[in-house]
């Protein structure tokens, strides 16, 4: 009897072990506290956006995806070949995880301000200025219905604004406009509604505050090349 519950218990363990070891997709930690983007994003909404929202795409991808090749796809790989045959499971959670990384990556403490250099000329050539670009932009995050992203990519070497539905992005070629994120807003109402409730604009403009501009000029640099 005892030896029966033990074996359970050990097979058990050793299952979740190799679960955890084979989970190709893994959440990064998040770059800086819950609290770093307040009063701009408040914590509560940080604590459950990164460790729920984000934490439930990668479980689900990693579900998904378990024991198929696209396993083993880096999570750029991965977005290049949802097709509108992609299982559901598979572009939703994919898009999710993909969009949560970068999203944390282009915001920061004490970041805001102006960008500089490259992409502050390609901003005011391809724009006219950085107000007209913040205008084009918010206009794609509060014109975008339900839930979905707003991006500032590169296209064919130049800025656009585009948006996404659901937790598509620029890279899936799924989407209506193909290009290399830069920039990106989580739109869907858990981004916000804590703090905004139906002030999605309000939200949008406090965005600003926080966003990385520096690590927006690597990914306008990269895509450049
Ligand atoms: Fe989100």
């Amino acid at each position: 009897m005892f030896s029966n519950r033990f074996r359970t218990l050990f097979v058990a363990t050793l299952l979740a072990a190799t679960t955890q070891v084979e989970a190709q997709f893994a959440q990064a930690p998040l770059p800086y506290a819950t609290d770093a983007l307040v009063p701009s994003i408040d914590k509560m909404t940080m604590e459950i956006h990164y460790g729920k929202h984000h934490k439930a795409y990668v479980d689900n991808l990693n579900k998904a995806l378990a024991g198929k090749p696209e396993e083993k796809m880096s999570p750029d790989e991965l977005m290049g070949k949802i097709t509108k045959e992609t299982a559901p499971a598979v572009r939703n959670n994919g898009g999710g995880h993909w969009n949560h990384t970068f999203f944390w990556s282009i915001m920061g403490p004490a970041k805001g301000g102006a960008p500089k250099g490259a992409l502050a000329e390609a901003i005011a050539k391809d724009f006219g200025s950085l107000d007209e670009f913040k205008k084009k932009f918010k206009e794609a995050s509060t014109g975008r219905f339900g839930s979905g992203w707003a991006w500032l990519i590169v296209k064919d070497k130049k800025l656009m604004v585009t948006s996404t539905p659901n937790q598509d992005n620029p890279l899936m070629p799924v989407a209506d406009v193909q290009g290399a994120p830069v920039l990106g807003l989580d739109v869907w109402e858990h981004a916000y509604y804590l703090n905004y409730q139906n002030k999605r604009p309000d939200y949008v403009d406090a965005f600003w505050n926080v966003v990385n501009w520096d690590k927006a000029a690597e990914h306008y640099a990269a895509a450049m090349k």
